[in-house]
């Protein structure tokens, strides 16, 4: 979603504001904007499309002259993607960029600015009018950022400059993640540390309803109600080789192939000094406690949830159910009398997530949550975090973090009970085995393809039990970076209806890694093959038959999800790629979802 960055210091900001728009790119947008202070003045340029028109526009920034500016790359949320409505947003003193969503701007436009005029169909006009208002009377500008925090509500993250002042811009934050980067002769303001890591690795977080003054060398950060704060900065544990694409053509199928390495990671960061793999004995305590484990995720975290789901019941024989986040917070089921909470998030900040950890907090149960960013939202708020130790994700489509989240979830469930005595630490050394085979044979999943993907307008997953879970997720993938429409379909029930779709040659993948229900999917593969289907088999070697196009390796059953996803991934890349396609940003998606 929307990305802000900010910086203040000696060098010409503008080209330093482009590249940490740049590192932001992979979150999502539609429309660009910087606007640069210089001599009392503020400068803007935005651009609509990809952040090349306002790199075009503003000769890679040479043409914006001023050491303090602020960036933005926006997703529509309030009005058209247009030049209009892109950040920074200026009034008569101030402009600002801003993420998030005030919920009550009608009020505040009815309360404060009758007599306004409006540019913009955006919520955020409102708040930079709200600010030349609040100081219209000669207030200090860090009071009017006060009254603001008192009367805004919602969520957001904010880098303010104004062009009476060329000695410092102000952050201030709600809900939306937003961090200042701490330099030498320069600070920054960013939504995510990417924007930053080129130019440091020391952050200070900003908490809720705080702010903060940034100038060339300080950063002072306060309450809400002016009272100073003594925070120390943290190193952030990001390395800039991690956030680039290396020789990768896109990050998406670099993810892809650091998946052996991400499980191998796992399994170290959950091993205690005796080489046990180990989770804290505070957060096995809620979940043996509970009766049962309600698992609250979106898209892919959700795919992972429901194996996350099937773990807790067969490996820990513990009662646990996967929500869509977005549903739960408002059509919530009846809760068992003592429920557990485990909040799935790559991101740590998704919107609709963080809507049931608000309101599972107010119910007064616990939540633990599992996450790749340390410090986020969804972590901060939730009892307890475990870490997914999958390095960033830069494509759209997750890929890594998924299996990262399978594997923590395995690890987890056979720490709560191991009913099933499975060796997890030697189960899933032979995953990341197998998956490091599977990444060798990225011609075979190109060629298949051209073959079954690269003309058609539709496709189905088909598989039953935990494949049918991850039918879900290879399906998403394909549809999201392709844009072929894909169901994922658990296998029995398609001649209950869907099947009226097949039609000559439509293609049909089945997943089939199960002992007990491999030969009830083939006789489904058989079915839609009678009907025209141009059919795929991607199977576990056990299980397999003459003929399959792709037979991964064998792993333990349980565990077949970290293996079977991989080639539907690569198949998916491939349908991208070989369409044309911009496969780390597929259209109209972003990285961190922060609305609902
Ligand atoms: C799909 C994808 C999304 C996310 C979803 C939740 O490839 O990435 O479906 O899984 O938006 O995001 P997180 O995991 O950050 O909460």
């Amino acid at each position: 979603m929307c990305g802000i960055v900010g910086y203040i210091g000696e060098k010409q900001a503008a080209p330093i504001l482009l590249d940490g728009l740049a590192k932001l790119e992979y979150r999502g947008y539609d429309s660009a904007g910087l606007a640069v202070y210089k001599d009392g003045a503020i400068s803007v340029q935005k651009a609509v499309g990809k952040l090349v028109n306002l790199v075009n526009k503003t000769d890679g920034g040479a043409s914006l002259d001023g050491t303090l500016g602020i960036g933005h790359t926006r997703w529509a949320t309030h009005g058209k993607p247009n030049e209009t409505n892109a950040h920074p947003h200026t009034g008569s003193r101030f402009s600002l960029v801003h993420n998030g969503i005030i919920e009550n701007e009608a009020k505040l436009r009815r309360k404060y600015l009758k007599d306004t005029e409006f540019v913009s169909e955006t919520d955020t006009e409102v708040i930079v009018r709200l600010l030349d208002k609040f100081t219209e009377g000669g207030e200090d500008v860090d009071v009017a950022i006060m009254h603001l925090i008192d009367v805004l509500e919602g969520s957001y993250a904010l880098a303010i400059i104004d062009s009476l002042d060329g000695d410092r811009m102000y952050a201030v934050k709600n809900k939306s993640p937003l961090l200042i980067g701490k330099g030498e002769g320069f600070n920054m303001i960013g939504s995510d540390a990417m924007a930053m890591i080129a130019h440091t690795e020391w952050f200070y977080e900003i908490h809720d309803k705080e702010f903060a003054i940034v100038s060339r060398d300080g950063v002072e950060i306060f309450t809400s109600y002016s009272q100073k704060i003594d925070r120390e900065p943290y190193k952030a544990e990001l390395d800039l080789s991690d956030v680039s694409k290396g020789t990768y053509p896109f990050f998406t199928i670099k993810e892809i192939e650091e998946q052996p390495l991400v499980i191998r990671r796992v399994l170290k960061e959950y091993q205690d000094e005796t080489g046990e793999l180990y989770i804290p004995e505070e957060i096995l305590k809620d979940l043996r406690e509970c009766d049962k484990i309600y698992i609250i995720a979106c898209g892919t975290s959700y795919h992972a949830g429901i194996v996350g789901k099937y773990f807790f019941e067969n490996i820990s024989d513990k009662p646990a159910d996967s929500y869509v986040a977005s549903e739960f917070v408002y059509n919530t089921p009846k809760l068992t009398e003592k429920p557990f909470f485990i909040f799935i998030s790559q991101s740590g900040e998704t919107a609709d997530s963080r809507a049931v950890l608000v309101k599972i907090k107010k119910m007064g149960y616990k939540a633990l949550t599992i996450t790749n960013v340390k410090g986020s939202t969804l972590s901060r708020e939730a009892n307890h975090t475990l870490l997914l130790y999958a390095g960033p994700e830069i494509a759209v489509a997750s890929t890594k973090a998924y299996t990262a989240q399978v594997a923590v979830l395995a690890i987890l469930a056979a720490a709560v009970e191991n009913k099933i005595g499975i060796n997890l630490k030697y189960e899933l050394a032979v995953v990341a085995n197998t998956m490091e085979g599977l990444c060798s044979d990225s011609e075979l999943y190109s060629d298949l393809a051209r073959e079954y993907l690269q003309n058609t307008r539709n496709c189905f997953y088909i598989g039953r039990g935990i494949d049918y879970y991850v039918c879900l997720e290879a399906a998403l993938k394909l549809k999201e970076i392709s844009y072929i429409q894909t169901e994922g379909f658990a296998a029995g029930e398609l001649k209950h209806g869907t099947i009226a779709l097949i039609e000559e040659g439509t293609p049909v993948i089945a997943i089939i890694t199960q002992n007990n229900i491999d030969l009830n999917t083939r006789s489904n593969i058989d079915e839609v093959n009678a009907r025209g289907a141009k059919s795929l088999i991607i199977s576990m070697r056990s299980v397999s038959s003459h003929g399959d196009q792709i037979v991964v390796g064998d792993v333990h059953e349980m565990l077949a999800p970290l293996v079977s996803v991989v080639p539907a991934q690569y198949l998916a890349y491939y349908a991208s790629y070989q369409r044309g396609y911009d496969v780390d940003k597929p259209r109209n998606l972003a990285k961190s979802v922060t609305v609902e």
